[in-house]
């Protein structure tokens, strides 16, 4: 589509939509029709009244300063003979509306814009053409004001109005480019489970189910009657409903009825909510029935299944499967409620190998990486946030921009995805480069502003320091020298030449150990940590131990197990439990698992003190939060600021569940699964566990159970693949496809 053709509405409110509209006649046969079009703002297409597709919130958000969706629409089956009708109705969404903290709006553009056009083909041989232009209507919609974070405000009393004709635009200065997106669409529909009178005498109806989506009512009141609904995640200690953690997202709906029967949803925003309460409501009875909670999302194939003998684990499974599913809406977000649902790149890079075993990922990261990709400053920078929303305040973090060498080889192994490697393989070696060239020691990332251990339980002053306690410089060169080992394990997939990253990760490696390391375990150097300024750090913590141990930074297997124990004591000396961050929580259970303590790893999983998963889920959870405590033992809250009960990040453990209970792991040489490892590690504190993945190659499935003093294992290998299989205390055996049941011994 060429970027050509704009038009808007003058003088719109912010946050305020419009509809654009023109009127065209057929009077041939018409062979085929169809609309291409995008806009700055979200917007939906409709032809003669009705919309066409079922995707929301099209073009997408993508860095538009760099590049826009367009989308193509078949209309033919849309289209009669005589005169039809053409409009787009537009919300502020993504590039008008509010973005980002600080209630901000206009982050990309000032005011909505759409570029459009129609060919139809007529069956004579010829066509018609049709673009946006200063003749088309502007017209005053039902749907009156619209804003992801505030909510939508509708009137269907009053009749759509012509207002006057629309202006023509310049161009955006960016590039018009091909969907490359997954449609959003509406996904499980749930109906309510009770209807509260809080005390403070609301009426507020509970979900069952945090989500991101909206609530549909079906209702008949007086014409001019009006409805609003607040949306919450939670009820406050005293079971009022809370909205604080919602920070400044409004998160309200209103509905001015027709008269009529109405069917009320918004179209161009969503909540991130388990509970509605009735602002205003025109009845005196709540009749449940009329209300239904959609969950939207990405619509991604489910790929991955899980299920064992613990209810408390099976609730975590699907805490995890909807955090995925409320923070996978075109773009990977930390948290769907409150004033920020931004692409937060440490979120995903703890989370992306869970993703995309929960689900095919593979359209969705991909278009996201291209971003970031786009977005990576010329000295090879990555922020904080893609796309970016402002860089205010912004950081360019460890670990957060480390996810340039993460995601891509996640997507690899999980779906053998080269071409998206060797995409990112350019921007992964600018962004060593620039941590290269940060601060004064080229082997090491000293200083910088990192996020460090994000909302660790062992931030030494208090709570309110949400970077943990963890040395920020060790946590940066320990993410250094892995960004360097998947680069070089990327350069080998794609053949290039690796020896002069072999080279800096030796040298990573040894500079490290002499900074870093202090008879043989994890220690703080002195002399940096931007961070310290504000807080005391620590080298040795749980988080430290569980980076050198995965990243490969100890020498020899003396050391190894010192480190191993020296984890163990740690736990041990923390009554039991850890007390990592965004950091270290994707990686300990690993770092355990694969240093023979994997009876440690069940423990920390199946813990239910503070901080733990299954702590959430014993206060009810239904998504994964972002604080381990983000409800305290006490009721009260961890905080009334940054509180989200949905995100996704600390959902990463099922990458362990997946890989360690039932031992299902990609190989780095034939990936996709093509050959994979099928080491399951049965405890019988599960009982029994089974799960599946459904790879490029077929569903793999696993599941072990104890029964009679023995453990049964049942596994199918998908045609074309084939597995290593190790069943404890059994040889390694190779596998070829078929299905297989074999009983072992309790060890
Ligand atoms: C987000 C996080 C993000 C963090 C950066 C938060 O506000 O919600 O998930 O990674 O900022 O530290």
């Amino acid at each position: 589509m060429e970027n050509k053709n704009w038009i808007y509405a003058e003088g719109l409110d912010d946050s305020a939509c419009v509809r654009f509209c023109k009127a065209f006649d057929i009077t041939k046969p018409v062979q085929r029709a169809e609309v291409t079009a995008t806009a700055l703002g979200i917007y939906n297409l409709y032809i003669n009244g009705k919309k066409v597709g079922d995707a929301l919130f099209k073009p997408g958000w993508t860095s538009y300063n760099y590049r826009l969706q367009y989308q193509k629409y078949d209309v033919t089956d849309h289209l009669h003979t005589g005169t039809n009708e053409i409009s787009f109705l537009c919300a502020p969404g993504w590039a008008v509306g509010y973005l980002g903290k600080g209630n901000i709006n206009h982050t990309y553009a000032d005011h909505i814009s759409l570029t459009a056009e129609l060919r139809i083909d007529y069956t004579d041989d010829s066509a018609l053409e049709l673009t946006t232009d200063p003749s088309w209507d502007i017209i005053k919609d039902q749907v009156i004001a619209s804003e992801f974070y505030h909510g939508e405000t509708q009137d269907l009393s009053a009749a759509p109005t012509t207002i006057g004709k629309a202006k023509a635009d310049a161009a955006p200065d960016t590039r018009l480019i091909p969907d490359e997106s997954i449609d959003v669409t509406e996904h499980e529909r749930l109906k309510p489970v009770k209807l509260i009178i809080t005390p403070k005498g609301e009426r507020v109806i509970d979900f069952g189910q945090n989500l991101a989506g909206y609530v549909e009512i079906r209702v008949k009141g007086n014409r001019g009657d009006r409805i609003t609904i607040s949306h919450a995640e939670v009820l406050d200690r005293d079971g009022s409903f809370y909205t604080k953690n919602l920070e400044l997202a409004r998160c309200t709906n209103t509905y001015i009825l027709s008269g009529n029967d109405d069917l009320l949803k918004p179209k161009f925003t969503f909540q991130g909510y388990r509970y509605i309460r009735l602002d205003e409501y025109p009845f005196e009875e709540v009749d449940l029935s009329r209300f239904t909670s959609v969950a939207v999302y990405s619509d991604m194939e489910r790929t991955g299944s899980f299920s064992c003998g613990n209810e408390k684990v099976n609730r975590l499974y699907s805490n995890s499967i909807w955090g995925q599913r409320s923070n996978f809406i075109d773009v990977p977000t930390d948290c769907p409620q409150r004033d920020e649902r931004c692409g937060w790149t440490g979120d995903v890079l703890a989370f992306a190998k869970t993703a995309a075993i929960h689900y095919d990922v593979s359209a969705v990261l991909r278009k996201w990486l291209h971003d970031l990709i786009l977005e990576q400053k010329s000295d090879g920078a990555i922020y904080g946030v893609v796309p970016s929303v402002n860089e205010r305040g912004m950081r360019v973090s460890t670990a957060w921009g480390d996810v340039i060498t993460v995601a891509p080889w996640e997507m690899y192994l999980a779906y053998g995805d080269v071409e998206l490697l060797e995409e990112c393989y350019p921007a992964m070696l600018r962004w060593i480069s620039y941590i290269r060239h940060s601060g004064d020691e080229e082997y090491l990332w000293l200083g910088g502003n990192h996020y460090g251990d994000w909302l660790a339980s062992d931030a030494i002053l208090s709570p309110e320091h949400r970077e943990g306690a963890t040395q920020t410089d060790l946590i940066a060169s320990a993410y250094f020298a892995h960004s360097v080992e998947l680069a070089i394990r990327a350069g080998r997939v794609l053949k290039k030449d690796t020896k002069e990253l072999e080279l800096l990760h030796r040298n990573i490696k040894s500079k490290f150990r002499e900074y870093f390391i202090k008879d043989g375990l994890p220690t703080i150097y002195p002399k940096y940590d931007a961070l310290s300024v504000n807080r005391p750090v620590k080298g040795l913590t749980q988080t430290s131990i569980s980076l050198v141990l995965r990243f490969h930074l100890y020498e020899g297997e003396i050391e190894r197990e010192k480190l191993t124990d020296k984890l163990l004591e740690l736990i041990r000396e923390n009554d039991g439990k850890m007390n990592t961050g965004f950091v270290g929580t994707p990686h300990i259970l690993h770092a355990l698992s694969e240093n023979g303590r994997i009876g440690t790893a069940y423990d920390l999983f199946l813990s239910e003190k503070n901080p733990s998963w299954l702590f959430s889920v014993d206060r009810g959870a239904t998504t994964i939060w972002e604080h381990w405590d983000g409800i305290k033992e006490d009721g009260s809250f961890w905080n009334d600021c940054k509180n989200s009960f949905n995100h996704y990040s600390y959902g990463c453990v099922f990458d362990w569940v997946y890989m360690w209970v039932l031992g299902i792991r990609p190989m780095e040489d034939a990936p996709a699964y093509q050959r994979f490892t099928l080491a399951p590690h049965p405890d019988e504190r599960l009982g029994h566990a089974e799960g599946s993945i459904k790879t490029r190659y077929g569903i793999i499935s696993v599941s072990w159970r104890y029964e009679n003093g023995r453990i049964t294992y049942s596994f199918t290998i998908p045609e074309g693949s084939s597995a290593e299989v190790v069943i404890p205390g059994e040889e390694k055996r190779i596998y070829s496809p078929g299905s297989y049941n074999i009983s072992g011994k309790c060890l």
